[in-house]
């Protein structure tokens, strides 16, 4: 049973009395827990996308199926951070991480018990009554993460979760993210430019082309898990690298 199936999605905006043409013909899916990206060059529709899959747009064409049953809900299945995530910043740390929860109606104390045994996961530790502004930059997507994997569904949408971070930082969160993901087991969807990034977090990684989408190149990754940083230089890590640079650049 698959997490996300699309079939065929077609989708264009109009934009200043023009159809743009956006997303062509779209077929994809993700299995249950597993970590699946989606590369391909900006403004290509990766965002538009991940907004179809959670059903805040509508195709003009095709099928959107998560959870595995026509009749199951985005809301109940999906846990989304968009690309320009914020956490609101009159709330402390453990305030914003338990949004999720506290919307969906859940005792606050409870979930504030049970957040805070996992701040050290996700290193915060100390930090549930700073606040967004006190944090840096790794922190406060940390911060972000932490609230969208709290909410307790099977789906994860991450829409370029490192692409402000610096690139230590960001190879460090990549493991880190790998650690996390291991013990929550949840599908997630991930969305990158980065080719690096895509093949060192995937089991699988989707290549969309320019603008309108389709998919050019589905690549199952050949890297053992637990995933290392030592990888990113192997001949095999290269050979598929080369493979998915071979397509962007054919498009
Ligand atoms: N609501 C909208 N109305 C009109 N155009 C849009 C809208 N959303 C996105 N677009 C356009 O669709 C294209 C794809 O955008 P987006 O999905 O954000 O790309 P990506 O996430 O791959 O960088 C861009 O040209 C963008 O300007
Ligand atoms: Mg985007």
């Amino acid at each position: 049973m698959s997490a996300i199936w699309l079939k065929d999605i077609t989708k264009s905006f109009t934009v200043n009395e023009e159809n743009l043409p956006v997303l062509n013909g779209l077929s994809l899916h993700i299995n249950n827990g597993e970590f699946v990206s989606l590369v391909g060059p900006s403004g290509c529709g990766k965002s538009t996308l991940f907004n179809l899959i959670c059903g805040l747009a509508n195709p003009d064409r095709g099928e959107v199926t998560v959870g595995g049953k026509a009749d199951m809900m985005a809301k109940d299945v999906v846990s989304y951070m968009p690309q320009k995530d914020l956490l609101l910043p009159w709330r402390t740390v453990l305030e914003n991480v338990i949004l999720a929860r506290e919307v969906a109606g859940e005792n606050k104390e409870t979930v504030k018990k049970e957040a805070t045994l996992l701040l050290s996961l996700f290193g915060l530790e100390g930090f549930h009554n700073s606040f967004p502004s006190e944090l840096s930059g790794g922190m406060r997507q940390r911060a972000a993460l932490m609230r969208t994997m709290l909410a307790p569904k099977p789906v994860l949408l991450l829409d370029e979760p490192f692409g402000a971070l610096d690139a230590i930082t960001r190879t460090r969160m990549q493991s880190w993210l790998l650690e996390v993901w291991n013990k929550f087991r949840q599908a997630v969807f991930f969305v990158t430019h980065d080719i690096d990034e895509a093949l060192f977090l995937s089991d699988r990684v989707y290549v969309l082309t320019q603008r309108p989408a389709r998919i050019c190149l589905e690549l199952k990754v050949d890297l053992p898990r637990p995933r290392r940083t030592g990888m990113l230089t192997t001949t095999n890590f290269l050979q598929q690298k080369r493979k998915v640079m071979h397509v962007l650049a054919m498009e």
